[in-house]
């Protein structure tokens, strides 16, 4: 906004610029400058400048002139132009900053130095022409053309119009606007200019400013630098407040593209220029006095930081960590408000500059009274006026300055040499332009030791200029030199202020910042940072808290993404890590623990030896293959009674037998299934009940032939003798071992991990492999029973041999029952509870046979033995025990 856009219209001897910027001051300028055509009919080729030049407030002359800009002053007397006669010469007005006073003294201590000094420039004399700009542009152009013109009113074009410029080179100015503008008038003619103080990135632009050089950083690092600084305190939701000038702009563009990259979110970013209506601040301290964040980066000049440290202290803030920029941090007048104690931020490295301090206390009273920028210093540090004429004493009853007041005494920023930071920059300006210069006039000759000048040699500035890309030294131990971009090496040093133990506010060093160490290592810390309030926490500013691991972050709709709520991790999914910006899924047999931050292995369930649900069965089996076991021992002892005898011995004994298997293969369920028990389990049970049923059938149909026995003529045991009972029993398991043999052949079950039935837990069951081959193994079980159940239903009523068949039948609806309930159980219990369904089948339906055939007929054998008879047998007495 403030920077200076030109149009040049170039004649034989017109220069005409106008700025945007403030066209009514810069009229006045043009009034003045320009180089205009003498009358020509005098005869004589004269010029004359345009108007009446402003005079250096410190010069002296020598061979090769350098000038120097500085504001002193940080405002422009407004005058109101009428055109009807020369305006005044523009004229800077307020407070004086002594700051200022003291770099310009250090121009001239540097250059006093090095005229003293034998190897560089030896006898040859530089001058000097130092300007107050008041950091304004319309000054600065007008001083910029003063030094490009020469400060002659009068040039006679035959005998000496100059060639050259009158300056070789220009330090200055104190900051980024009027630098600026200077430079884009300097650079059209070639002189090189050498700032100390302005930093804004937009002056590394080499095909703007080709003639800029400074030997502060650009604010490019420091941009970078004070992102590292909020990142690495892990501040991520931060206020900032500017100028609204390049330097502000600028800088806060560059650390915006720097911290975005970090991820710092920023709340707001508020502009304002001293010269802004009093509202606008206002506005902008109440912006800061309701801002969230804690934490508030000022990139700010100092002109502007005193306005708003003023608004501020109207109604102050609630306690804020402030960052500042280099402008204001090395500020001691700010400082001393105690507002923002505990302020971190860059600043140039302090340096010390020896001898400077005596020559800057060394001001005779001769000097003060010649120079008016003196004179206002010296009144104004002392509050006295220097006597200007005998009259004007007379007149005034006021205190007078003698001229022999101690400049040491006091305590204003001219006399601060403790932290010479920007004083230092002045001071290797002056070096580099010197360099420069000498390498341009000056042989280092092998054969003599003191290098030889031409000192009368005309030197055009853009040779300085192209010496001043090359020059590399050292002075005091700083090392000066410039990159492709007119930029010194990036160094800073990390501030804090805190607060002394005599209670006053101090300036600590914390830190440092060099740019040429590699990524990431720039920054290091030295030594304690004592935050706001004097605490030594860092202070947190963020927008959310972060997510701890387990949730995720969700970004607020319309909101800095450092604005997010934590949302858990959804079922079966983990976030290991703090911040998270998603939940991952765990892998299958993986499951979350109760924090969601871990991935556990599911446990894997199945019906084990040593849980009291499988012990329990396994006891059940085991008790009823004992009693299987005594029941065939009793029958064994009597084998020869005709109860057992009548019993069809041989198919009863198969039938225990069988029973055994029956039980005991339940136990093949139990356990951690494996291949082989998978392919034993079913095909086992199987083949086991097969036998069992068809044991039973042929005890039926003995029964339905011993009926028919009755009927005269026939020969039951011709019919359905030993053989034919043992080949249909033989029959029957074959079919069924038939199936199971093709169901192991062609797809045999297998072990397999159920992961689909509980999302947290694996179950290890047997995969039937073929179900079809499963539902014939139990359909054929079930055909058999059915038929056994018909059959034995028709004969119920016949009278048998102790009422076998109709004990079968009872013992075949038992199993029916129970098996037909297994199917909707098996088919909708999860997980090991389908095995426990099942072994519960196979026990329930054994018991039931060996309940209902066997324990009746034990127990008559035991316990009345007298019923165990021929006749009973033979039923021809009825029944009274069953
Ligand atoms: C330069 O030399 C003169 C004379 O020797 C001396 O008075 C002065 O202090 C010197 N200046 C500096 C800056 O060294
Ligand atoms: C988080 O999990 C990922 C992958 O599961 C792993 O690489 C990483 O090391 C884990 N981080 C922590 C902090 O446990």
């Amino acid at each position: 906004m403030h920077q200076l856009h030109l149009l040049m219209l170039l004649s034989s001897s017109e220069v005409m610029w106008i700025s945007q910027a403030s066209v009514l001051n810069l009229l006045g300028a043009l009034w003045i400058i320009g180089l205009k055509a003498a009358e020509p009919d005098t005869g004589s080729v004269s010029c004359a400048l345009r108007g009446i030049s402003s005079p250096p407030a410190f010069s002296k002359e020598g061979h090769f002139i350098i000038g120097g800009v500085f504001s002193f002053h940080y405002y422009l007397r407004i005058v109101q132009h009428n055109y009807t006669n020369h305006p005044e010469p523009l004229q800077c007005t307020g407070r004086m900053y002594t700051r200022d006073l003291r770099f310009a003294r250090a121009m001239q201590f540097a250059i006093e130095e090095i005229n003293n000094r034998s190897d560089i420039l030896p006898n040859v004399v530089l001058g000097y022409q130092i300007h107050d700009t008041c950091s304004v542009v319309p000054v600065a152009s007008k001083i910029a053309l003063q030094f490009a013109n020469g400060n002659d009113p009068k040039i006679t074009l035959a005998s000496s119009c100059p060639k050259v410029a009158s300056v070789t080179a220009v330090i200055g100015d104190s900051s980024t606007t009027p630098s600026i503008g200077m430079t884009r008038l300097l650079g059209l003619f070639g002189v090189p200019q050498v700032s100390h103080f302005a930093t804004c990135a937009c002056l590394s632009n080499k095909h703007e400013y080709p003639a800029f050089f400074r030997t502060i950083p650009s604010d490019h690092f420091q941009a970078a630098a004070l992102a590292q600084l909020v990142k690495y305190f892990g501040w991520m939701w931060i206020g900032i407040v500017r100028s609204d000038s390049d330097y502000g702009n600028n800088g806060v563009a560059s650390f915006l593209r720097a911290a975005q990259k970090e991820g710092i979110c920023v709340e707001y970013s508020v502009a304002f220029y001293r010269t802004n209506h009093r509202s606008k601040l206002e506005r902008i301290a109440e912006v800061i006095r309701s801002s969230t964040s804690k934490v508030i980066l000022a990139f700010i000049a100092l002109g502007e930081m005193r306005l708003l440290m003023e608004e501020l202290a109207k109604k102050p803030p609630p306690p804020l960590q402030w960052i500042g920029s280099e402008s204001w941090m090395t500020d001691q007048e700010i400082l001393k408000s105690g507002m923002f104690a505990g302020a971190v931020g860059f600043a140039i490295e302090h340096s010390v500059i020896p001898g400077f301090r005596r020559f800057l206390l060394d001001i005779t009273a001769a000097q003060v009274s010649q120079s008016p920028v003196l004179r206002e210093f010296w009144e104004s540090t002392f509050d006295c006026t220097m006597p200007r004429t005998q009259t004007e004493v007379d007149l005034m009853q006021v205190k007078l300055c003698t001229g022999t007041e101690d400049l040491s005494a006091v305590q204003i920023p001219y006399t601060d040499t403790s932290q010479l930071r920007i004083t230092n920059m002045v001071y290797k300006a002056a070096y580099a332009i010197a360099h420069a210069i000498h390498r341009v006039v000056c042989d280092n000759g092998q054969n003599s030791q003191v290098p030889r000048c031409n000192k009368t040699e005309f030197v055009e500035p853009h040779q300085v200029l192209e010496q001043l890309k090359k020059v590399n030294f050292t002075v005091n131990g700083y090392p000066v030199a410039f990159d492709s971009n007119g930029d010194p090496v990036a160094t800073y040093e990390l501030i804090n202020w805190q607060t002394g133990e005599d209670g006053t506010m101090q300036f600590i060093t914390v830190g440092r910042y060099d740019a040429s160490q590699p990524k990431g290592q720039e920054l290091s810390l030295t030594k304690k940072i004592t935050w706001l309030n004097g605490q030594t926490q860092i202070p947190v500013s963020v927008c959310s808290e972060s997510c701890p691991p387990g949730t995720r972050k969700a970004v607020q709709k319309g909101r800095p993404v450092c604005c997010y709520d934590c949302i858990p991790c959804g079922e079966g999914e983990i976030s290991n890590e703090t911040d998270s910006l998603g939940c991952a899924s765990c892998p299958d047999e993986f499951w979350p623990n109760s924090k969601r931050n871990e991935c556990l292995p599911k446990p894997v369930e199945f019906l084990s030896w040593d849980e009291v649900f499988g012990i329990i069965l396994a006891v059940c089996s085991i008790i009823g293959a004992f009693m299987v076991v005594v029941v065939t021992g009793i029958f064994y002892r009597h084998r020869s009674s005709p109860i057992v005898r009548a019993n069809n011995s041989e198919l009863s004994f198969l039938l225990l037998f069988s029973l055994t298997l029956c039980f005991l293969c339940s136990l093949t369920f139990i356990g951690r299934p494996s291949e082989w028990s998978c392919m034993l389990r079913h095909t086992a049970f199987g083949i086991t009940f097969v036998l069992c049923i068809s044991c039973v059938l042929g005890k039926t149909l003995v029964v339905l032939m011993a009926f028919r026995a009755t009927l005269p003529g026939s020969n039951v045991m011709k019919w359905f003798g030993p053989l034919q009972q043992r080949m249909t029993v033989i029959c029957f398991t074959f079919v069924q071992a038939l199936i199971c043999t093709l169901w192991l052949v062609l797809s045999p079950p297998f072990p397999s991990k159920n992961l689909s039935y509980y999302k947290e837990r694996i179950i290890l069951e047997c995969n039937l492999g073929s179900a079809g081959a499963f539902w014939a193994v139990l359909g054929y079980i079930g055909l058999l029973a059915v038929l056994c159940f018909v059959l034995a239903f028709l004969a119920r009523k016949l009278p048998d041999n102790f009422n076998e068949a109709k004990f079968i039948t009872f013992s075949m609806l038992i199993f029916c029952a129970v098996w037909i309930t297994f199917i909707p159980a098996y088919v909708s219990s999860p997980g090991k509870l389908t095995v426990a369904v099942e072994i519960f089948a196979i026990l329930a339906s054994s018991f039931g046979l060996i309940l209902c055939i066997f324990v009746p007929k034990c127990f008559i054998i035991v316990f009345r033995p007298e019923q165990n008879t021929k006749k009973h047998v033979m039923g021809k007495v009825p029944s009274k025990a069953l």
